[in-house]
């Protein structure tokens, strides 16, 4: 499939490389020219295990190539994927403007049959949102909720090997087009689960604010013991190994701790 990913920051770029890496052909494309002009030297902006491999093995195989211009790296996509920043404002609300700009200059350029799958962590309503204000300018777009799950350090495995995969989209000929897209991954027997769009912009949400909760928890529970004499790694053992609670994301956060992450 030819795909676009726009913005390569963090998740656009891992995004691009293993798409491309799974035989896709990927165009993505960032406002930020220096970066562009970095990555199409094959240099890559971030560090991932085993990205900047992937990044160079896929720029020779033509697979993967890099633009700043929209008109450039949107021709002939069938995909068109957001990755761009949604970063929270001071007020804590999210800031949808990079995604709102992207999103308009994409309407005005690509035909009514290309998909455009939201990658960007988003507040629940945002792709049902975008639909109207795009009906209201006369466009139809087809649009899945496509949240992303990325651990740092393990991003590239992460794509690859998904623990399952969201779409938020109820259309028929959408998931179609998804399951295609993901059939390299899939094909690992990874659950995909689908659900409308408000369901998929949630878990996403649910997901981070309940492995934050876990480790603001740990943290808590580290400082309780310093101040009773208990030792945080004899507590945490016990949590552990209580098959309710699990062994995952459940570290204090602070260096003194010195406790292997898991
Ligand atoms: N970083 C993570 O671990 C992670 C994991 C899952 C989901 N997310 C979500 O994914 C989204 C992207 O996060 P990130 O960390 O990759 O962001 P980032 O800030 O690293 O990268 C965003 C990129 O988008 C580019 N950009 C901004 N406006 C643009 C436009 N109009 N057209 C083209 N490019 C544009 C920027 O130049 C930048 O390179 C966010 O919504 C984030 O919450 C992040």
């Amino acid at each position: 499939m030819n795909i676009t990913v726009i913005g390569t920051g963090y998740v656009g770029l891992i995004t691009g490389v293993c798409f491309a890496e799974s035989g896709h052909h990927v165009y993505c494309i960032d406002v930020d020219e220096k970066k562009i002009n970095q990555l199409q030297k094959g240099e890559s902006s971030i560090f991932e295990p085993g990205l900047s491999d992937l990044l160079q093995k896929n720029l020779k195989l033509g697979h993967l190539k890099f633009t700043s211009s929209y008109d450039q790296g949107l021709a002939g996509a069938s995909v068109v994927c957001f990755a761009v920043g949604t970063p929270a404002q001071e007020d804590g609300r999210a800031n949808l403007s990079y995604l709102s700009d992207a999103f308009y200059k994409c309407i005005e350029l690509v035909p009514e049959e290309v998909l455009f799958v939201i990658k960007s962590t988003v507040p629940v309503g945002t792709a049902f949102s975008l639909s109207e204000k795009a009906s209201k300018l006369g466009k139809k777009v087809r649009l899945v909720s496509n949240p992303e799950f990325l651990r740092e350090g393990r991003a590239v495995e992460d794509f690859l090997k998904p623990e399952r995969i969201v779409l938020g989209a109820t259309e028929e000929k959408t998931l179609k087009t998804m399951k295609e897209l993901y059939r390299p991954f899939s094909a690992l027997d990874r659950p995909i689960l689908v659900m409308n769009h408000n369901s998929a912009e949630l878990a996403k949400y649910a997901c981070n604010a309940y492995l934050a909760t876990r480790i603001s928890f740990i943290n808590d529970i580290a400082n309780l013991s310093e101040r009773v004499a208990a030792n945080i790694h004899d507590v945490r053992s016990v949590m552990l190994s209580d098959s309710r609670i699990g062994s995952k994301f459940l570290y204090p956060g602070t260096e003194k701790y010195s406790l292997s992450k898991n």
